[in-house]
């Protein structure tokens, strides 16, 4: 059964495989398209930090809130990622939400996208929020059944010109 965990350089070249896919198909979120692979694979401690600089007790940048990256795996294989934000700024309350995540191209449509909510949906209910958000655009079917598939109630669909170009949908799952 695959498992969150902290980023790792124990999962290094699967990460980086999975990089790699999402580039190739330009399919995944924005900074995994992003991500300079060849930078990463001479050195993965700048990646690692990079992901884990939202964490508590880190001293914020302004206009960010405290989150946790984690990475959903199968022994040594990554399969997808997920961020949790423990709170909602005014952006994340009209774009973005509490948690995002995507599954690597080669890994979708077998269901780790539904376990990796659930699994974001326990670490949440640990860090005690009653409620969480989590936003997708109105088209993405894929992103609407994992959430409905964790109990996400809709609140209806939005035009946030100035966040993103694409209408959405906000859900809330109650926790
Ligand atoms: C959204 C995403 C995480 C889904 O991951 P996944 O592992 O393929 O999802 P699952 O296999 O758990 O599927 C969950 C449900 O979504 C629906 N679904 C999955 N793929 C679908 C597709 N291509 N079209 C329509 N519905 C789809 C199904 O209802 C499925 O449940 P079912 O298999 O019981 O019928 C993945 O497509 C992804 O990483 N996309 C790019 C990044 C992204 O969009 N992230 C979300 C931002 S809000």
């Amino acid at each position: 059964m695959p498992i969150l965990v902290p980023p790792s350089e124990q999962y290094k070249a699967s990460f980086l495989d999975a990089v790699r896919e999402a580039q190739a198909t330009g399919s995944g979120l924005g900074d995994t398209l992003t991500w300079n692979v060849e930078e990463a694979e001479a050195d993965f401690g700048p990646l690692l930090a990079a992901l884990c600089r939202f964490e508590p007790p880190a001293e914020l940048p302004a206009g960010y809130v405290h989150a946790e990256y984690r990475w959903l795996v199968e022994g040594d294989t990554y399969l997808g990622r997920v961020s949790l934000r423990h709170t909602l700024n005014d952006r994340l309350r009209e774009f973005g939400g509490h948690i995002g995540y995507e599954i690597r191209p080669g890994a979708r449509g077998q269901g780790h996208g539904k376990r990796i909510l659930a699994l974001a949906l326990d670490r949440a209910r640990e860090l005690g929020l009653p409620r969480v958000l989590v936003t997708c655009d109105v088209d993405n079917l894929a992103s609407r059944g994992v959430i409905e598939a964790n109990g996400g109630g809709l609140e209806g669909e939005f035009e946030v010109p100035q966040y993103h170009d694409k209408p959405i949908r906000r859900y809330w799952i109650t926790l």
